[in-house]
């Protein structure tokens, strides 16, 4: 069996929605500390839904794949469903990825919620902080990389 899926060299090969949104109302940015791969995550927000997303990713195959994936799967939802978004269902949407490769669906989850949660502080929205990871208790090997040494 392949190690990747057709969806995963799909959206590999034809990344979707790759880019800088310059109007962007919430930017994300995480990074993982292990790979040292980054992705940056661009939404503009109106009325509670996210009306246009890019990304740009600056990594492996698997983490292009799920950046792809993910904004693909957010786009034009409401915020608290993009705010669901779980990086098993990225991989499952891309029909699996490699176990050693499952760290990189979690750099999409995580860029996204940081992209929210930064509309969230740019608008002086309240929100639920426990809806976001939390740095000094998270095991997922990502930070934020604006908050890196
Ligand atoms: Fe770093 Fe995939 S190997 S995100």
């Amino acid at each position: 069996m392949a190690l990747y899926s057709e969806t995963v060299m799909d959206h590999f090969r034809h990344p979707r929605n790759v880019g800088v949104l310059p109007d962007a109302n919430g930017v994300g940015e995480v990074g993982n500390a292990k790979c040292g791969d980054i992705m940056k995550i661009y939404l503009k927000i109106q009325d509670d839904t996210i009306e246009d997303v890019k990304f740009e990713t600056f990594g492996c195959g698997s983490a292009i794949a799920s950046s792809s994936m993910a904004t693909e799967l957010i786009k034009g939802k409401p915020l608290q469903e993009a705010l669901q978004l779980t990086n098993q269902a990225v991989a499952q949407a891309l029909e699996g990825l490699p176990p050693h490769k499952m760290h990189c669906s979690v750099l999409a989850e995580e860029a996204i919620k940081s992209a929210i949660q930064d509309y969230y502080e740019r608008q002086g929205i309240a929100y639920d902080r426990s809806q976001f990871p939390d740095c000094a208790s998270c095991d997922h090997g990502c930070c934020h990389t604006g908050e890196q040494d």
